[in-house]
């Protein structure tokens, strides 16, 4: 039988309910007087996605994008594929863009050009973790979560293989 790796606890969920305290204060400040777009990037932001946009005071609306970046691997492909497209008329509007983890940087990037080409407003963007020392193209995200050392992680929506998305915490994986 082969083994499954076991989940090693990094950020626990309270240290996680915390931080988003503090980040959707910021976002909340920044935004006041105005209406957001958040725009999901499915399917690692989803629970991001959720347990942020529940602590936003500002008038907000949801959109996803579906982007596949990994297949069954932990190394990134080069192009990340859209395979998913927007519903909402992006002009005239403040777009939020929320991800899960921002790593080699080419998932936002292809991202954001997709967005801005759509003539919003604004564009900012959010991740919940940062990744900096493997970054390719020196994409920058305006709020971040957690920075964290290079090593693959998974849980609070982030998989490996499509396993672990579930946890509420976030982990490494180490082999049993
Ligand atoms: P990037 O395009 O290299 O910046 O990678 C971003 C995407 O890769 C994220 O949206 C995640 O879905 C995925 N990813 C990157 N690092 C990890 C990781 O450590 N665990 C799980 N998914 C990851
Ligand atoms: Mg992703």
């Amino acid at each position: 039988m082969s083994k499954v790796p076991q989940p090693v606890e990094l950020l626990s969920a309270q240290r996680i309910a915390e931080r988003l305290q503090t980040l959707a204060q910021q976002i909340n400040r920044f935004y006041q007087g105005k209406e957001i777009l958040l725009v999901s990037i499915l399917d690692g932001a989803i629970i991001f996605t959720a347990d942020l946009l529940r602590l936003l005071k500002v008038p907000t609306q949801l959109d996803c994008l579906r982007i596949s970046s990994y297949g069954n691997s932990t190394t990134p492909e080069t192009t990340p594929q859209i395979t998913g497209s927007l519903k909402s008329d992006l002009k005239g509007k403040h777009v939020l863009l929320v991800d899960d983890i921002l790593d080699t940087g080419n998932t936002m990037k292809q991202a954001t050009e997709k967005v801005i080409a759509l003539h919003p407003d604004t564009v900012r963007t959010c991740v919940f973790l940062d990744k900096p020392d493997n970054r390719t193209n020196g994409f920058e995200a305006d709020w971040v979560g957690f920075s964290i050392p290079n090593e693959f992680v998974v849980g609070y929506g982030l998989d490996y293989a499509g396993r672990y998305r579930e946890l509420p915490y976030l982990a490494k994986i180490k082999s049993s």
